[in-house]
């Protein structure tokens, strides 16, 4: 099983979804850079994030704040006292290890040398703020998008006025020195999270809390991840962040074992009593029905883009035998896929069939993300697509200039139509938009 992730990265590298990170100078370790396919695919992801919790309910607002921020803030949320891990340094091959991975061993497991003492290691990376050295404050790269949504929450109540319940929505970098990344791009020391931030009445917490579980399930669910490979963990007692009265994870069975998407909290109003007393500003929300000020309650659901990705591609990788040829195949859902339509030539020595390939890729490109193609045989053609998961091809052949038809293949179903060229826009279309979770 383990080899699929091998799989996965090296057709990664090769199709142009992701690179190792500074390649030419030797890579710089557990750092990724997103290429043509990848980053396409990556904005897919992020826009049917978007669309489904921000354009398609009334009660959410996108933002999108700094990485810096007033060090205070760190300070207020807990993160310099409480966001660390405990670690401990090989005396001999200095190799670094999470004490909970060495399970009590006294002895490193890479070389048998002597371990140091445990020691706590914040995980926020540290960088200085002003051009003068001097006076230079320290200031954090943000370990979570979170904190500046609630910082921003009596600007958004001032400038947008709305009632509880309502959320905020936003995507963004975030940085943590990870004793401990690896398995691709699920553990890295930057990384991009999807966070919603939802106020509500302190009564209506748990209700609300629950129904973001179900809520945030189907989102993966309906972007095509198989059921079986999705599930809800509860956090037990001991596990709870500092801040947390109840979390959910959604886990995916990945190739290295079940392991966390997302996490649902109920982070009680925690984060608001917090900023308000180490601001000084009264961020309490005031109800003019009920005529009462009172700390809402934040209902938070946070998960990682990279990660939901890397399941994305783990779940949609395929290989299969056609006529004694391996296929490999990304089935990523339509409005994931990084292109959508591909237009090829047949015959690319024929000049017309070349010029009317090109003529209908170019008024395709006008509607969807299309890719015209003719750097080889047909059947090389079509497997280059079905790796990179485009939806459908588009053939035009010696026929096609007599019928004024080309041949459509289903990435899926294998299955090939033919249609008029008049009518292959609107067949497209149609395939492509219904259902759609992501304006084309
Ligand atoms: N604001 C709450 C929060 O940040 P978290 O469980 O620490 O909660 C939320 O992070 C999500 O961010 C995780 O479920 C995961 O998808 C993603 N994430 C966290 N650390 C990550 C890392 N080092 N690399 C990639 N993704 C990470």
């Amino acid at each position: 099983m383990a080899d699929i992730m091998d799989k996965i990265v090296s057709l990664c590298k090769r199709k142009g979804f992701i690179f190792p990170g500074s390649d030419i100078y030797g890579g710089l370790a557990n750092t990724w850079d997103y290429g043509p396919f990848g980053v396409e695919l990556k904005n897919n992801l992020k826009r049917a994030w978007w669309k489904s919790n921000v354009y398609q309910r009334d009660d959410m607002y996108g933002m999108d704040a700094g990485i810096l921020m007033h060090p205070k803030v760190w300070e207020a949320s807990g993160h310099v006292e409480n966001f660390f891990d405990l670690k401990s340094d090989c005396k001999s091959c200095k190799k670094r290890f999470k004490l909970v991975d060495l399970k009590n061993a006294k002895k490193c497991p890479e070389c048998g040398g002597e371990l140091t003492e445990s020691r706590k290691f914040n995980l926020m990376f540290k960088t200085e703020h002003g051009s003068v050295e001097d006076n230079a404050s320290l200031v954090y790269l943000r370990p979570e998008t979170a904190q500046g949504m609630f910082v921003n929450f009596q600007n958004i109540l001032d400038s947008r006025h709305p009632k509880l319940p309502f959320g905020l929505a936003q995507i963004g970098k975030a940085f943590r020195n990870e004793i401990t990344p690896g398995n691709f791009i699920f553990r890295t020391r930057e990384f991009e999270q999807m966070e919603i931030e939802y106020f509500c009445r302190p009564e209506e917490a748990e209700k609300i809390y629950e129904s973001w579980v179900e809520e945030r399930f189907s989102w993966y669910l309906n972007l095509g991840i198989k059921k079986d490979n999705l599930r809800k963990r509860q956090h037990t007692k001991d596990e709870l962040a500092h801040y947390a009265k109840a979390c959910t994870d959604i886990e995916y069975n990945f190739p290295f074992g079940w392991n966390e998407l997302e996490g649902i909290a109920n982070r009680t109003d925690f984060d608001l009593k917090q900023h308000a007393e180490y601001s000084g500003k009264d961020l309490r929300y005031f109800d003019e029905v009920k005529k009462e000020r009172f700390y809402p309650y934040i209902i938070e659901p946070s998960g990682g883009v990279d990660r939901a990705l890397l399941a994305f591609l783990v779940d949609g990788y395929f290989e299969e035998m056609v006529k004694d040829d391996l296929r490999v195949v990304l089935k990523l859902h339509k409005d994931l896929s990084p292109t959508k339509v591909a237009v090829l030539p047949l015959l690319k020595n024929r000049a017309e069939i070349v010029e009317l390939a090109k003529k209908i890729a170019k008024d395709l490109k006008k509607t969807f993300i299309t890719v015209y193609d003719d750097s080889a045989a047909i059947g090389k053609l079509y497997r280059r697509q079905d790796e990179a998961g485009t939806l459908y091809c588009v053939t035009v052949d010696v026929q096609s200039l007599e019928d004024k038809k080309v041949t459509v293949r289903d990435r899926d179903t294998m299955l090939q139509e033919r249609i008029s060229i008049e009518k292959v826009k609107e067949y497209l279309f149609e395939k492509l938009n219904r259902d759609s979770s992501v304006l084309l």
